[in-house]
């Protein structure tokens, strides 16, 4: 197929643009490279030895949306591009919101004018309300408790209108858990502008030396070491599980599809760290301080129905989740800012 991947220079965006290369399908990436680096894509050449074409476009700017989209003749989209910074969102509702739902109204009605009626939406388990019981179906109770995470669900929202009154949509969200991890040639990997707020990241560029501890926010939830629980997923089952609903969506009528992308396993923030230290070798240091605005103690998926559905399950566990981050890390210790590879 020939996709259209908007936010394709960014972390999923990335590893998902090589998995739909390695599949056989075509690709164009736009992306405003606002939170993300063209190297990215470099890279995903190197390792491929295809072309990746690449719009830098903002999903704001219509007339250059119109052309890239008009003139593409894509069987479908993959929609990543969209901030995602939970802290951000509250200071910035508005930023959010223009941005994310705005960038996504312009998209699909691009897509309607050009007739390309499917996409797969970049969702995630932050649109489930906190209070639902573990694990989380696709049934939960919905309701995010911060802008970014309204975004998400306002975008599955609009996705689903749009579908029911147009029946030749076909629609897949896709509620990711917690990504991680990065592609196994250590080429490409998640590269947060500023100090990370993600636990990962954060764990990788203490390990490198670039920050001198971690701050575990929370000791005292009620979980077995009194750490947040959350269900961590390798990027790369992530990266497939996009391909697997893009070539469903090939041979589907319209409809929607709803999935969460999770393994069905959590770890407490104390797992993870010491699943690394024994990744790259070192101790990491930490310290302990209050829950952090926000938390939920526990979050993770029954991914039950990706399999039913997709035939998709995560095959990467915890321990080449920390390998894979630390070999992208330790190779690009500032990222994509770093020398050529
Ligand atoms: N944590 C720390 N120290 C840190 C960062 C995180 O202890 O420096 C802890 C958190 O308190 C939490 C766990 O590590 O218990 C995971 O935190 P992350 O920030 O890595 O991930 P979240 O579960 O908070 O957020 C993720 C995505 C969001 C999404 C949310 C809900 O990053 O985009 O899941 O689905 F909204």
């Amino acid at each position: 197929m020939h996709v259209l991947v908007t936010g394709g220079a960014g972390y999923i965006g990335s590893h998902t643009v090589l998995a739909l290369l390695e599949a056989g399908h075509s690709v164009h990436v736009v992306d405003n490279l606002s939170n993300a680096s063209a190297e990215s894509l470099h890279r995903v050449e190197k390792l491929t030895g295809k072309k990746v074409p690449l719009d830098v476009v903002d999903l704001l700017d219509r007339p250059r949306l119109h052309e890239v989209i008009a003139g593409g003749s894509f069987d479908a989209v993959i929609h990543f591009a969209a901030l995602k910074a939970v802290g951000e969102s509250v200071r910035e509702p508005l930023l959010y919101y223009r941005n994310n739902i705005t960038g996504t109204i312009n998209l699909c009605e691009e897509m309607a004018l050009a007739g390309v009626k499917a996409i797969v939406f970049s969702s995630s388990a932050t649109v489930y309300d906190p209070s639902n019981p573990m694990p989380l179906q696709e049934e939960a109770t919905l309701g995010a408790v911060n802008p970014y995470g309204r975004t998400k669900l306002m975008m599955e929202m609009m996705l689903q209108d749009l579908q029911v009154s147009d029946p030749d949509w076909r629609v897949w969200l896709l509620r990711y858990f917690n990504p991680i991890g990065a592609h196994e040639s250590g080429m490409i990997g998640e590269d947060p502008a500023g100090e990370p707020n993600n636990l990962v990241p954060y764990i990788a560029q203490v390990a490198t030396g670039r920050r001198q501890e971690l701050r575990v926010f929370g000791s005292d939830y009620p979980t077995p070491d009194g750490t947040g629980v959350r269900d961590y997923i390798h990027v790369v089952d992530l990266a497939i599980g996009h391909v697997m609903a893009l070539e469903r969506i090939a041979h589907e009528a319209g409809g929607v599809q709803i999935c969460n992308l999770g393994t069905g396993r959590g770890y407490s923030v104390l797992e993870v760290l010491a699943a690394f230290e024994a990744a790259c070798g070192k101790k990491i240091p930490y310290a302990m301080h209050p829950r952090r605005p926000g938390d939920a103690a526990v979050c993770y998926a029954d991914p039950a129905y990706a399999e039913k559905v997709l035939g998709w399950r995560a095959t990467r566990d915890l321990t080449q989740m920390c390998e894979d981050t630390w070999r992208w890390q330790s190779a690009n210790p500032f990222g994509y800012a770093d020398a050529p590879v």
